[in-house]
């Protein structure tokens, strides 16, 4: 067996149409599945489809997901280009929508403007099952009103998307951070009660915990965890307009049958949020259990230089998705396989199938050059349901029973496998 000597790199992936032996999210199927039902269920709601460059400025995501965040710090793909310019591989896809809302002035459009998104996203991580350098999110985000009916519509539609790609014993993790300035004085006595308790951390996540003391929340060894038993909680300090607001998120979320826990040592690793914040986790997902996330960002896009507009959205790890549902998707079309016993219907048997994807009808073409015999054991091979053989005439044999028919015209073929998929289905 020939050694392969260029490799996809760390942390990478092709995607094949059957999926790859590990089965690590990147099957055609399941990935292309996900994105027409993400197109359904968002369509369905009113949220267009909206794309953005893979890269960026870098300065977009050291303004928008924030200086003191892991990503910020050590994950970002950056280089310059050929004009001396600081480029970044798009880490996450919230700062581009809030940039590209300001750049086509979308605050003079109704409101709130509704856009959803998929496509590769990039991290300088370390690499292990669940976590890649490039994944693939399905995001939507809402900009424009600050009402909770917005946040909880979010969380339904994400909840419906998972529920449709089979996601078992998800768990979803809901807390609100309040306004900025809570968050702020929040973040201050947090750091001053864990200073004082610095001799019973571990060294190294003390100047994690100066720049910012909420990710000790998110920190599993046993002595922070001990002593975060004990802090206080941003979720008992809301303002009265703030706890409003989440007690409105939570009775929408209650109406819809979305169940959820109510978690205040949730923190999220942006740090653009505001008010609500959310996570879905997936039970058999082992340690990267975070299938999807999000949360209201009402300052980001006027931290970006737009007008004050709040904002509301998520993003959905496609790889985790598929890696956690309990669902197998096949290719689900009929196949029909093309053959041709002689050099001297090659034209006519070229041009069966090119008459049958005008009738929207799947045909694979055969190896021509190759004996028929060899071509009926490729249909094989391709599990064909079908095969159409063109000679003289037009006979199609069912691969399952072996019975053949014959037919005067390519419109009779395309009428009967139509009338046989349909009893097929049944
Ligand atoms: P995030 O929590 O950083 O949020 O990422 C969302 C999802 O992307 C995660 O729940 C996970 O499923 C997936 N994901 C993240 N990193 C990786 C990785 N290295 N490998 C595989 N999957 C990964 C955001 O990105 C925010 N922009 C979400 C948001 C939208 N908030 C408001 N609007």
């Amino acid at each position: 067996v020939a050694k392969a000597r260029y490799k996809a790199p760390r942390g990478t992936a092709d995607v094949l149409p059957e999926g790859r032996q590990d089965g690590a999210g990147h099957a055609a199927p399941g990935r292309l599945f996900l994105v027409h039902t993400a197109e359904s269920v968002l369509g369905n709601a009113g949220y267009g489809y909206f794309e953005s460059p893979v890269f960026e400025d870098t300065a977009l995501f050291h303004r928008g997901v924030g200086e003191s965040t892991d990503i910020v710090q050590k994950e970002m793909f950056t280089f310059e280009d050929k004009g001396g310019r600081s480029l970044t591989l798009r880490p996450e896809g919230t700062a581009p929508v809030c940039r590209a809302y300001v750049e086509h002035g979308m605050h003079k459009r109704p409101q709130p403007v509704k856009l959803w998104y998929a496509g590769p996203f990039f991290r300088h991580e370390r690499a292990q099952a669940g976590r890649y350098r490039q994944f693939s999110q399905i995001g939507a985000e809402a900009l424009g009103s600050d009402d909770p009916a917005v946040d909880a519509e979010t969380i339904v539609l994400l909840a419906r998307l998972l529920e449709r790609a089979e996601v078992p014993r998800v768990r979803l993790r809901l807390s609100s951070l309040g306004s900025q300035d809570t968050r702020q004085q929040y973040a201050h006595d947090l750091r001053s009660f864990l200073r004082r308790r610095y001799k019973l951390l571990p060294s190294s996540t003390r100047h994690v915990f100066e720049t910012n003391p909420l990710r000790a929340f998110d920190h599993d060894d046993p002595a922070t965890k001990a002593v975060m038993r004990g802090a206080p909680r941003l979720l008992r300090r809301l303002p009265a307009a703030d706890r409003k607001h989440f007690a409105d998120v939570r009775a929408l979320l209650g109406e819809a049958g979305v169940k959820f826990t109510t978690d205040g040592s949730l923190v999220r690793g942006l740090d653009y949020y505001t008010r609500t914040v959310f996570e879905f986790e997936a039970a058999n997902l082992g340690a990267q259990k975070g299938v999807a996330g999000g949360g209201r960002y009402d300052g980001l896009v006027e931290a970006l230089g737009g007008p004050a507009t709040p904002g509301v959205g998520w993003a959905a790890g496609v790889e985790r998705i598929l890696i956690a549902s309990a669902r197998l998707w096949a290719s689900s079309r009929v196949s029909l396989f093309v053959v041709s016993p002689a050099h001297e219907f090659r034209p006519q048997a070229f041009r069966a199938a090119t008459e049958l994807w005008k009738h929207d009808w799947m045909a694979q073409l055969s190896d021509f050059s190759r004996p028929l015999r060899h071509q009926f054991r490729l249909a094989h091979r391709h599990d064909a349901d079908w095969v159409l053989i063109v000679d003289e005439g037009l006979t199609i044999r069912n691969m399952r029973s072996g019975r053949q028919r014959e037919f005067a015209s390519i419109d009779e073929v395309a009428g009967y496998l139509r009338r046989r998929s349909r009893s097929l289905a049944a």
